[in-house]
């Protein structure tokens, strides 16, 4: 057989099935697995999915696991399970379900795949990124939580849309929690190289920064049953990308803090290098002192969520 790369992805609704698909249509990987209680549903995806690849001559094959223990060997395994965040519910109404769930989504991963990297998807992302660290075992660096790419794909956006030119050209910035209080960086976000203050006014970067901030809300708001996935999903493709093919590049990713920033014991977003074996180094970027306060709410907000975990003893007994 190939020493053909594969890849694991537990839920498969919106986000974990359009994650595969944009996989398979890169040919990232020679597999996927794909697994969800909803074991039909996984089986017509995975058979509607490799005849895409088919019809685009992609190597890749789509499979399901009918159990955990069919998850095996994968070099990258990506959790979406979990459950949706609905209109008017919070990413943290979500902490103590989706905590559960994810527990024992890990304890499988930990015991099938041992060696994988594991990419943490569900909500509220930071706490559940921290669950997934804590329950595997893996070292910090195979556990890292999507996020920041997503955040910083819907600010280029946004200033795309504001300026009305610059369409690839941007580089937006966003650190900090996926929540409502994440890090936008417009001092770290350019058009083509050029500042984004020598662009446009503060109060349109303001504008900007809080559309941001509430990207995802926005979009439940207009879908009215779900929450975003083509973006999540892409932004979790371009991290298994980057794993698979060693690339190096740095994204923002949620990681765990032993002292970068000054912070410890936390889960939160921050410029991460990313190759073969995952978060392969963390950047430190300097932050002014709006930027540091702004950064540490984020941490505090995150570390919340984790003291709520603790005082439900959600870490006893293991
Ligand atoms: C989003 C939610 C799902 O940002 O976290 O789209």
């Amino acid at each position: 057989m190939s020493q053909g790369k594969r890849v694991g992805i537990v839920g498969a609704g919106n986000v974990g099935a359009t994650v595969a698909y944009s996989l398979a249509m890169q040919g990232s990987c020679h597999e996927i697995i794909l697994r969800d209680n909803k074991i039909d549903v996984a089986r017509g995806k995975a058979l509607d999915m490799s005849q895409a690849a088919s019809a685009v001559r992609s190597h890749t094959v789509v499979k399901v696991a009918e159990e955990m223990s069919d998850l095996v060997d994968c070099d990258v395994v990506v959790i979406t399970a979990g459950s949706p965040r609905l209109p008017g519910m919070s990413r943290d109404d979500l902490l103590i379900i989706n905590a559960n769930i994810t527990k024992e989504v890990i304890q499988g991963v930990a015991k099938y795949s041992p060696n994988a990297i594991i990419i943490m998807v569900s909500n509220p992302l930071d706490a559940m990124t921290y669950v997934a660290l804590k329950e595997s075992g893996f070292d910090r660096s195979r556990v890292l939580g999507m996020a920041g790419i997503l955040d910083s794909s819907r600010m280029a956006a946004f200033i795309q849309e504001k300026l009305g030119y610059g369409g690839g050209q941007i580089r937006a910035s966003v650190m900090g929690g996926h929540g409502d209080d994440m890090v936008p960086l417009p001092r770290y976000s350019t058009v083509a190289g050029v500042p984004l203050s020598d662009v446009l006014s503060n109060d349109e970067i303001e504008e900007i920064v809080d559309r941001t901030r509430h990207g995802g809300a926005e979009i439940v708001g207009h879908l009215k049953t779900g929450s975003a996935y083509y973006a999540p999903a892409k932004s979790t493709a371009i991290m298994v990308d980057a794993i698979l093919k060693d690339t190096k590049q740095i994204h923002p990713c949620a990681v765990f803090l032993e002292g970068e920033y000054g912070y410890n014991d936390v889960v939160c977003g921050v410029p991460v290098m990313i190759g073969a074996n995952g978060a392969e180094k963390i950047i430190e970027i300097t932050l002014n002192d709006a930027e540091k306060e702004m950064f540490a709410n984020s941490c505090s907000s995150v570390k919340e969520l984790i003291d709520t975990l603790n005082k439900n003893e959600f870490f006893k007994g293991e």
